[in-house]
């Protein structure tokens, strides 16, 4: 009897490892469709990191990273926008209120990649989320001044930013 309960437990034991393994050391696209199901804007998250090619490789921190990265590019990207439309401003009102829109996002981009990245690398994911709250706050406030011009750029920068928060809590 005892023989045949071993016989019968230990291809299950084989099949558990097996599946807290792959569970484990699960990375790639797989994981990417998990990582990024878990968001509020699953698209938007899968198709930022698969525009990189670490993701491939990549476990959930390597994907954190990236998102972290990919969240001081699409300020920077935004801060261009701002920029262009500051230069190009016909009066006062308008250009004060899209310099402040660049300053914050040119800003908090340097302070993702500085600092956010440091702590990130220190293993103090919960202090390298500070600089993307920041970035939560720059969008609200340019937000607010309604600049028709950057609608667009303010809707798409807040839903990686959602990504990008969503994801990095996963480490902490
Ligand atoms: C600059 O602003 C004017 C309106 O003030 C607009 O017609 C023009 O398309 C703008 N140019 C650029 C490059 O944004
Ligand atoms: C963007 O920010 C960096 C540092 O945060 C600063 O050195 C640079 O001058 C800023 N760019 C502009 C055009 O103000």
């Amino acid at each position: 009897m005892g023989i045949k309960l071993l016989a019968v437990s230990l291809p299950l034991l084989v099949i558990s490892i097996a599946v807290i393994s792959t569970a484990a050391d699960e990375k790639g696209e797989p994981l990417i469709t998990k990582t990024c199901g878990g968001t509020e804007f699953p698209d938007v998250c899968t198709s930022a990191l698969e525009s990189d090619p670490r993701s491939s490789s990549a476990d959930v921190k390597g994907l954190s990273r990236i998102a972290l990265e990919f969240s001081a590019t699409k300020a920077k990207e935004a801060a261009g926008v701002a920029y262009k439309l500051m230069q190009n401003s016909s009066d006062y009102g308008d250009w004060s209120k899209r310099t402040t829109c660049f300053d914050g996002y040119n800003f908090t981009a340097d302070r993702i990649k500085g600092e956010g990245l440091q702590y990130f690398e220190e293993g103090k994911y919960e202090k390298s989320h500070q600089p993307v709250n920041l970035l939560t706050d720059d969008i609200k406030f340019c937000t607010s001044f309604g600049v028709p011009q950057l609608v667009e750029t303010n809707t798409m920068l807040s839903r990686f930013t959602s990504v990008v928060k969503t994801i990095l809590h996963l480490l902490f």
